[in-house]
Formats: structure tokens, C-alpha cells, sequence
């Protein structure tokens, strides 16, 4: 098995006066993307669905409260998105960057998969993207700077090592959204790019060892990814420096699929 290594947030890109929400960010990835974007010295708002959670990380990276606040946010709801842009504009004047991170992966059968599950993947995967961007391209179009990230999945390229079709369906989707709305924004400061990981370190808890020693002898890098590693490429495109990304999907996945 390959070495299993992590490495501590470093901010090596600068985020000074820059503001960012990360949803989902109560665990895993998101909580790495909040912890680097903090390192460099941007103030970020950690949502979740599980406003606890959130909350610690927050607590971690400033107990006060002036550079990290949770949020209470449930990405299925388009008014959570709208109380979110309303709380961050009022204590910190905007939203520079926002990371849409949260998802759900369900592993099921496909004769199994009924309608209403299918309904649900979707809005919180794929949907939940629609949302988000649709609110924050306004906000940041009038502010003429912008930087949204979302987190999609090898899945919504090729099908993914161990997903499920509406998984896969719903990521695919989240990666057309990306360059829709970053063609739409190009030219207005405000950047729309994707990352599509393969497995991360994360997904280990919900498989089982059999499944883990399948899945690192099919990655060509011989081992999941760092959460840390992900961190690092979220930061790049959510940058100052990432500007010159416009609709771009930054394939994350060890050497399973290269094109
Ligand atoms: N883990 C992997 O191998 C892997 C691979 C490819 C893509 N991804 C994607 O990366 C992202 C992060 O994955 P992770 O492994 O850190 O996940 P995780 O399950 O460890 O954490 C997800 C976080 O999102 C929150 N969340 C769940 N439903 C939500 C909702 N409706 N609204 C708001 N927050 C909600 C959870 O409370 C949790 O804090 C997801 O979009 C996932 O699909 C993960």
C-alpha cells in the first residue's frame, strides 16, 4: 500500500482582504479548502448542512470570529444561499470567492435507484451548483471580481471507479454548469472553474478494505488523495493568480483518466 501522507494548509497563495464561503465545509474536503484559504489570510464563512460541525472548524481557525464564521447551509435551499450572501455582505461588505464543495454520493444498484432518489442526487450535487451560481455570478458580476470553485468527480467524466449513475449523471452536470457559467462571465473579473477529483482519503470510511485495496491497485499513483492536495488546486483557481482559468476542469485522479 502506498504511504499515506497529509499535509498542514500553508497558504501559499495570499487571500488578504479577500472573503470567501465554502459549503459542505464542516468535514473532508471542504474543511482542507476553508483551512488553506484562512492560511492566507482570507476570512471565510464554513457552511454546512450541520451547522455543528461547521462551527468547530470555524472556532479552530478563530474563536472570535472576525476571519472564520459558520453558517447554517443547506445547499438544496435556495434561500440558505441567499441568507448567506445577505450575513457575509453585512459583516464583511462581499463575497469574493465561493467554493461549492458539498456533496453526496449514494452507492446503489441501478435497478434499485427509484425516482425520487435519483430527484435527490441530483439536487444536491448538480442543482445546488445552478443555485449558487446563479446567485453569486450577480453579486460578484456588480463587484467586477469573482472566483467560484466547484468540486465535481471523476464520476461526471468517465463514470468514476464505484459510482452510481445518478452520482456520475449529476457531476457530469455540475462540470457543463461550470463552463456555462464561466463563458457568460468571461471578461467580467469573476472565473468559473471545476475540479474533478478522483478518490480522496475521505471516501475511506465508507469502504470497505477489500474496496480500499481495489481502488489503490487501479489508481496509477498506487493510493488515494491528500485532501491537502485538493486544498492546494482549489486555492490556485480561487486565487488572484487563477484568473486566466475560465471553464476549465482540473482532472485530479492519480492517472485514471487522462485525456
Ligand atoms: N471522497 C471522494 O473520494 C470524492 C471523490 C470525488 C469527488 N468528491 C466530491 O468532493 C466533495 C467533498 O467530498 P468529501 O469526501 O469531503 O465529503 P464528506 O462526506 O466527507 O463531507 C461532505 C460535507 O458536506 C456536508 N453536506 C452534505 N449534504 C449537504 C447539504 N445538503 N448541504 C450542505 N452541506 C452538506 C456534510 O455535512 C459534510 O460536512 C463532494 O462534492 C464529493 O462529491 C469526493
Amino acid at each position: 500500500m502506498a504511504e499515506h501522507f497529509d499535509l498542514p494548509a500553508n497558504g501559499s497563495f495570499s487571500f488578504v482582504g479577500r472573503t470567501a464561503l465554502i459549503t459542505g465545509g464542516g468535514r473532508g474536503v471542504g474543511e482542507a479548502i476553508a483551512r488553506e484559504i484562512h492560511a492566507g489570510g482570507g476570512k471565510v464563512a464554513v457552511s454546512d448542512v450541520d451547522l455543528a460541525v461547521a462551527q468547530q472548524v470555524a472556532d479552530s481557525l478563530d474563536p472570535g470570529g472576525a476571519s472564520a464564521i459558520a453558517l447554517p447551509l443547506d445547499v438544496r435551499e435556495k434561500a440558505d444561499f441567499l441568507a448567506a450572501r445577505d450575513r457575509i455582505v453585512a459583516d464583511w461588505g462581499k463575497v469574493d470567492i465561493v467554493v461549492n464543495n458539498a456533496g453526496f454520493a449514494k452507492r446503489t444498484p441501478t435497478q434499485d435507484i427509484t425516482p425520487e432518489e435519483f430527484d435527490a442526487i441530483v439536487q444536491i450535487n448538480m442543482r445546488s451548483v445552478f443555485l449558487s451560481c446563479q446567485i453569486f455570478s450577480e453579486h460578484m458580476r456588480e463587484q467586477g471580481y469573482g472566483r467560484i470553485v466547484n468540486i465535481t468527480s471523476l464520476a461526471g467524466q468517465n463514470g468514476g471507479t464505484v459510482a452510481s449513475p445518478h452520482y456520475a449523471a449529476s457531476k457530469a452536470g455540475a462540470i457543463m454548469l461550470t463552463k456555462y457559467f464561466a463563458r457568460y462571465l468571461a471578461g467580467s473579473g469573476v472565473t468559473v472553474n471545476a475540479i474533478a477529483p478522483g478518490p480522496i482519503d475521505t471516501a475511506k470510511a465508507r469502504l470497505s478494505a477489500e474496496q480500499i485495496a481495489r481502488v489503490e491497485g487501479e489508481v496509477p499513483a498506487g493510493r488515494f488523495m491528500a485532501v491537502s492536495e485538493i486544498a492546494a488546486a482549489a486555492a490556485l483557481l480561487a486565487s488572484d493568480r487563477g484568473g486566466f482559468f475560465v471553464g476549465a476542469t482540473l482532472d485530479m485522479n492519480g492517472g485514471l483518466y487522462l485525456r
